[in-house]
C-alpha cells in the first residue's frame, strides 16, 4: 500500500468514526438535521456527476431526461408543501438563495433592512465591514430592525420610527434569523415597508419545516413577498437552499439563479430535496409540532435548573431553538468546547448585548441549542428532561467522563431515523 492508499483509507476511517461518535453524542447544533438512508442514496446517486445548467427543458446540457422529471416532481412538491406559486430548488445553498434574491432585486448600493448579527441577524444579511454577503458580495447598504430584547423580536413601533427617520427607504426588508425564537412582525410591518417601494423577503433558512408543518408562522400569507431557505434544518433534505414566492418575480428569481449565482446546481441535491419534501408532506406536521413541543420542554427544564434561558418573560421559545446565556460559566466558545467533551454537540451563539459588553464572535456570551435533530431521532418531552440535566451536568462539573456516559446510555434507544418511510439506521455511510 502506497501513501495515497494509506491516506485514501484513513479518510474513510475517519468518516466511520464520525459516524460512531454521532450516534453516541447529543447533536444539539440548531442549524443541523439527520436526512432518511433514501436521501443520502441519492446523494451517492449519478445525479451527482451530471449537469443540467437552466430550468427543466430549457437545459444547456443532454442527459437531463430523468433529471429533469425529478427536479419538476421537486418543484412541485415544494409548492405544495408551502401553499406557493413559485419555487426554484436549484440555490445550493440558503446563502445562494439570498445573494440570488439580493441580485434579483435589488441594485449594488440599495439599502436592505434585516436584524444586526447579535440580534439574530445571519452573515448573509450583515454589512460590508463584517464581510457580510449582502455588503461584501452584492455592496448592499445594512440597516438594522429594532430589536427588543426583552421579548427577543423585532420592536415594531421602533422598526417604524426608524424607517421614518431613515431618510433612505429599503429596496428589500429582510425578515427571519440565526438566532430566531419568535414568529417575525410581518404582517405588522409588511405594508410600511411596500408603501415606502421595498420587497419583503423572509429568511426562513431555520424555520421553514416549522413553517411547511404549520408550526410557526406563515410568511407568503402575512405579506412576505419572497421566502429563501435551506433544505436541512428544520427540513428533512440534504445541503441546499430554495426560493419560493407568491408568484411575484419569477423572471428575476430565475435568471438570478441561472445565469447570476449558480451555473450547474447540485442535481443529486435536487433528488435529495425531491425525496425530502415527500417524507415531509407526509409526516412533517407531525414532526413540526413535536420539535416545537421538544423545544419548550428543553428551555423550561434547563431554566428549572437554574440556568439562564433567553426570552424567558414570554415562554422562552416557539421554534425549534433555545438560547442559553452563559456568561456566568464563561463564555460561549468555552461552553462549546466544555460541552463537546461531555458528547453534547451545541454551538456558540452572539447574542443580545454581546457587542456592548466586548465580547463579539469568538468569545460570546451565549449558546444556541436546536432540537431537530433529536426529534428525528425520536426524542419527546421527556428525553428533553434528561437532555437539560446532563447539559447542566456538562456545564457545571468538572470532569465530562460521566456526562459523556450518561450520554451514550441514553442515546442508545435513539437510533433510527424516525418521521420517514423506511426508519433506517441513521449515522451510516449508505
Ligand atoms: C438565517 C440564515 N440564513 C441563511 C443561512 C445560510 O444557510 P446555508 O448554510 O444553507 O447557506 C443560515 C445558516 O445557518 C441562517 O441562519
Amino acid at each position: 500500500m502506497d501513501q495515497y492508499e494509506t491516506v485514501f483509507k484513513q479518510v474513510l476511517e475517519k468518516i466511520e468514526t464520525h459516524h460512531r461518535w454521532f450516534s453516541e453524542c447529543l447533536p444539539l447544533v440548531a442549524s443541523e438535521n439527520i436526512t432518511s438512508s433514501e436521501v443520502r442514496a441519492a446523494l451517492s446517486s449519478d445525479f451527482g456527476h451530471r449537469y443540467a445548467e437552466g430550468w427543466p427543458g430549457e437545459r444547456v446540457y443532454a442527459g437531463c431526461k430523468y433529471i429533469d422529471e425529478v427536479e419538476l416532481i421537486a418543484i412541485d412538491l415544494a409548492k405544495k408543501l408551502l401553499g406557493a406559486e413559485f419555487v426554484d430548488v436549484r440555490p445550493i445553498s440558503g446563502v445562494t438563495a439570498n445573494l440570488a434574491v439580493y441580485s434579483a432585486l435589488s441594485s449594488a448600493g440599495d439599502t436592505l433592512m434585516a436584524l444586526s448579527i447579535p440580534n439574530g441577524g445571519h452573515i448573509s444579511m450583515g454589512k460590508r465591514d463584517f464581510g457580510g454577503t449582502a455588503g461584501l458580495v452584492h455592496n448592499l447598504d445594512v440597516e438594522y430592525f429594532a430589536f427588543d430584547k426583552n421579548i427577543m423580536n423585532i420592536d415594531i413601533d421602533a422598526t417604524k420610527k426608524r424607517l421614518e427617520k431613515l431618510g433612505k427607504k429599503p429596496r428589500i426588508a429582510m425578515f427571519g434569523a440565526s438566532l430566531f425564537l419568535f414568529p417575525h412582525p410581518v404582517r405588522e410591518l409588511a405594508d410600511v415597508i411596500k408603501e415606502n417601494g421595498g420587497v419583503v423577503c423572509y429568511d426562513a433558512a431555520h424555520v421553514i419545516g416549522l413553517i411547511a408543518g404549520g408550526a410557526f408562522q406563515d410568511p407568503l400569507r402575512e405579506g412576505a413577498d419572497v421566502l429563501t431557505f435551506s433544505t436541512h434544518k428544520t427540513l428533512f433534505g440534504p445541503q441546499g437552499g430554495a426560493i419560493a414566492t407568491n408568484g411575484k418575480y419569477v423572471e428575476e428569481i430565475k435568471q438570478a439563479v441561472f445565469p447570476g449565482v449558480t451555473s450547474n446546481h447540485h442535481l443529486h441535491s435536487v433528488a435529495g430535496k425531491a425525496l425530502a419534501f415527500a417524507e415531509y408532506l407526509r409526516f412533517g406536521k407531525e414532526y413540526a409540532h413535536q420539535v416545537t413541543r421538544n423545544a419548550k420542554a428543553l428551555a423550561q427544564r434547563l431554566s428549572e435548573l437554574g440556568l439562564q434561558v433567553l426570552g424567558e418573560n414570554v415562554g422562552f421559545t416557539k421554534s425549534h431553538q433555545v438560547a442559553l446565556d452563559v456568561t456566568r460559566f464563561g463564555d460561549g466558545t468555552q461552553i462549546e468546547r466544555k460541552l463537546e467533551l461531555c458528547n453534547i454537540i451545541v454551538n456558540r451563539q452572539l447574542i443580545p448585548g454581546d457587542l456592548q459588553a466586548g465580547r463579539h464572535y469568538t468569545n460570546p456570551g451565549g449558546i444556541r441549542l436546536g432540537v431537530s435533530e433529536l426529534t428525528r431521532l425520536g426524542m419527546k418531552e421527556s428525553e428533553m428532561i434528561e437532555v437539560a440535566n446532563l447539559i447542566y451536568e456538562g456545564i457545571t462539573k468538572e470532569d465530562p467522563g460521566p456526562v459523556a456516559s450518561k450520554v451514550r446510555e441514553l442515546r442508545k434507544g435513539f437510533q433510527l431515523v424516525e418521521y420517514s418511510f423506511s426508519r433506517g439506521r441513521a449515522y451510516v455511510t449508505s
